[in-house]
């Protein structure tokens, strides 16, 4: 299968991991003001699962929602399925584990709608790859929920290049949500994004900044220490701030990857959004891998 991707993101993707009792525990008042300034930005997809903030946080979401239905229209949502979370909500749950059994994704998904206060996920993803998933399984579940039009589209996160290519087989998948960062540089050379490239599949990036550990100097860390250094004259050359940069890296990569951000402030989304511009040069753009690698390339 291939080709199949008729789904399209906002140039940035705003993640709500950090939001809710997992981060800055904002109110739904300022919650709705800031989602209102992310749509004025013209980013409109909110990138959410069913575990953010122990699962609160798609209701803490569906609470603006509820208060102002217009914003269904205006925004796209993708949550996540899959991770069986050990938590107080959760108290059946003894252990933390993966589940993508057909009753499981259809369960949660339905869940996610009554907490989002929406008729329709526009994007429903795997969270992670449960070793012991079926693609039948998962393929029939996917079908049910599209016919009843309760998702809209349908990928995964955090699949390997073999596991994205035997689901694909029985269901299109139409995003693969991966940790890609100057920190984490597996899927530039594990197949993954070029497997996005031949399938037509978006790569979206979580952790762009490393869940903000870019931003904290450690001697513990020298690859941080590195990639500050490299990065302090090219953002004279590009008049760009650090985590510009580091944006403009990922958005340099031929495969069109997304970011999905993390930060909980409007002015660290504008700055964001402002990196869009920016183009890096070749050279540069191997200037930051090296300082993260800590050697040249071979
Ligand atoms: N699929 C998955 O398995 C998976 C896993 C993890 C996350 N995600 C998704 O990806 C999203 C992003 O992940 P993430 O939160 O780890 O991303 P991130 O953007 O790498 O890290 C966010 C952290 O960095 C800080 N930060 C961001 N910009 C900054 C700046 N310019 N200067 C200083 N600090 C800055 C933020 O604090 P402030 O709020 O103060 O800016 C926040 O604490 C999540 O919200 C979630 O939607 C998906």
């Amino acid at each position: 299968m291939s080709q199949t991707n008729t789904l399209t993101f906002s140039p940035l993707i705003i993640g709500m991991m950090r939001f809710g009792v997992w981060g800055v525990d904002m109110n739904t008042k300022d919650l709705e003001r800031f989602i209102d300034q992310c749509i004025d930005l013209g980013l409109t997809d909110f990138d959410h699962a069913d575990i953010y903030g122990h699962y609160t946080e798609e209701g803490r979401f569906g609470q603006v929602i509820k208060r102002r239905p217009d914003l269904k229209s205006k925004i796209q949502i993708t949550t996540k399925c899959g991770i069986r979370l050990v938590t107080p909500n959760r108290p059946d749950y003894k252990i933390a584990s993966y589940e993508s059994t057909k009753p499981h994704i259809i369960a949660s998904a339905e869940q996610s709608l009554k907490e989002l206060g929406v008729d329709q996920l526009d994007l429903l993803l795997i969270h992670r790859p449960d070793y012991l998933m079926h693609p039948a399984e998962i393929a029939e579940a996917v079908e049910q929920l599209k016919k009843q039009g309760k998702i809209k589209h349908f990928g995964v996160s955090n699949f390997t290049p073999s596991q994205f290519e035997l689901l694909h087989s029985y269901t299109p998948l139409v995003n693969n949500q991966i940790e890609v960062s100057l920190l984490h540089r597996h899927p530039l050379e594990d197949g993954t994004l070029d497997q996005c490239m031949r399938l037509g599949t978006i790569p979206t990036a979580w952790s762009p900044f490393g869940g903000g550990a870019l931003f904290v100097s450690k001697s513990d860390k020298p690859a941080i220490q590195r990639i500050t250094d490299a990065a302090q004259p090219l953002q004279e050359k590009y008049n760009a701030a650090f985590d510009q940069l580091l944006l403009a890296w990922l958005l340099k990569h031929p495969s069109g990857i997304i970011p999905v951000l993390g930060t909980t402030k409007i002015a660290r989304i504008e700055k964001a959004k402002e990196a869009l511009s920016i183009n890096l040069s070749h050279e540069d753009w191997y200037i930051l891998l090296e300082a993260a690698v800590g050697e040249q390339v071979p």
